[in-house]
């Protein structure tokens, strides 16, 4: 059985997904090693759209085989990526309120998050956005 978990920077996909099982797939994970660099890294070299070309195709690649994603925060923000997930059946979200999500991701000192550090306003913007895509 598959199970896609989408939620919010900080909203405990990682956690859950390694709770579930040890072989789960992280997409951030997947980026890193494909690319040889931190998420935050490629965002500075090569742009926020790009990560998300690379985001969309990896999720492609795995959305319907029998495993466990944990996806990134921003999976949502395409049509074509909301379209592949209705076509699943697990797929989990999890939600927190912002303050809590601020918190753990202050307190995640190992993921260096590029889109967490513009201000509190663009990141409660970017959070309401994605209520609405969810
Ligand atoms: C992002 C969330 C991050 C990571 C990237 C972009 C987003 O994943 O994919 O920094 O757009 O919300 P986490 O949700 O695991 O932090």
């Amino acid at each position: 059985m598959s199970i896609i978990l989408v939620g919010f920077m900080g909203s405990g996909k990682t956690t859950v997904a390694k709770a579930l099982t040890a072989d789960y797939i992280d997409l951030d994970c997947l980026i890193e090693q494909e690319m040889k660099m931190s998420i935050s890294d490629y965002f500075t070299q090569n742009g926020e759209a790009r990560f998300r070309e690379l985001e969309s195709k990896l999720l492609m690649q795995y959305v319907f085989d029998d495993v466990v994603i944990a996806t990134g925060g921003g999976i949502v923000e395409s049509k074509q990526n909301r379209r592949q997930l209705q076509e699943v059946q697990n797929v989990v979200y999890l939600s927190g309120d912002l303050m809590t999500l601020v918190e753990r991701m202050k307190e995640d000192k190992n993921n260096v998050r590029p889109l967490a550090n513009q201000g509190f306003d663009v990141l409660k913007a970017r959070y309401e956005k994605k209520k609405t895509l969810v």
